[in-house]
C-alpha cells in the first residue's frame, strides 16, 4: 500500500517505525512508553499487518492507525472493520493525515469483506469522537459495559 495525496503519503506500518510511533504517543499523552508499542505494534501486524499504517509528511512519520477486521464478537456476525489505535503528531494535527490514515484504513476493510467500520471513544481522552463524527461516524447501537475488578 503507498498512496499520496496533499503531500500526505499513507504507507503500511513496518517494524522500524516502532521508534516514530513512541515519540507520537509521547507528545500526545506525556509518557514515553517504547516497551508498550514494541508489543503492541508486534501484536497489530501479527493480525493483520495491512491494517497497521502510517502517514508520512516529507518522509516523517506523523500519525498512525491500527485497526483489525473481526467478525463473530459481540453478537456481530458480519466481518466488520474496527479501528482500535491511532495518533496524530501534535505538529501535524489539523492537516488531514488522521483522514487520510482513516481513508486508507477503510480501502483496506472494504477489500477483506467488512461493510461496517466501528471504534470506541473515550470522551474523557479529548474530544477524538469530533474526529469521527466528521469522518461520518454516528453513535452506534452497541453499548460498553464495565465493572470495577478492584
Ligand atoms: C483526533 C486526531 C486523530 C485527528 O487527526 P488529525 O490529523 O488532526 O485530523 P484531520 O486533520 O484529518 O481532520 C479530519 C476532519 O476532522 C476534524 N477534526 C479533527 N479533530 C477534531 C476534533 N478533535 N474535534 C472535531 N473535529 C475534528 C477536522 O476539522 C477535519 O474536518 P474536515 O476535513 O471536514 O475539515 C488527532 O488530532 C489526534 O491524534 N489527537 C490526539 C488523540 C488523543 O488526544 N488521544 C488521547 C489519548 S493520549
Amino acid at each position: 500500500m503507498d498512496d499520496s495525496t496533499d503531500g500526505v503519503r499513507v504507507r503500511a506500518l513496518d517494524t522500524i517505525d516502532i521508534g516514530a510511533v513512541t515519540r507520537i504517543d509521547e507528545r500526545i499523552g506525556g509518557r514515553y512508553r517504547p516497551e508498550v508499542w514494541e508489543r503492541r505494534i508486534g501484536y497489530y501486524l501479527r493480525r493483520d499487518p495491512e491494517a497497521a499504517l502510517v502517514a508520512e509528511i516529507d518522509g516523517e512519520v506523523a500519525g498512525f492507525m491500527l485497526g483489525e477486521v473481526r467478525a463473530g464478537e459481540f453478537g456481530l456476525e458480519e466481518p466488520t472493520g474496527w479501528i482500535e489505535v491511532l495518533g496524530v503528531d501534535p505538529d501535524h494535527q489539523g492537516k488531514a493525515v488522521g483522514r487520510r490514515l482513516a481513508e486508507a484504513m477503510l480501502e483496506h476493510f472494504r477489500a477483506r469483506g467488512a461493510r461496517t467500520v466501528r471504534t470506541l471513544v473515550d470522551e474523557t481522552m479529548g474530544d477524538v469522537a469530533g474526529f469521527f463524527e466528521r469522518l461520518g461516524f454516528e453513535p452506534a447501537t452497541l453499548k460498553p459495559y464495565v465493572k470495577s475488578l478492584a
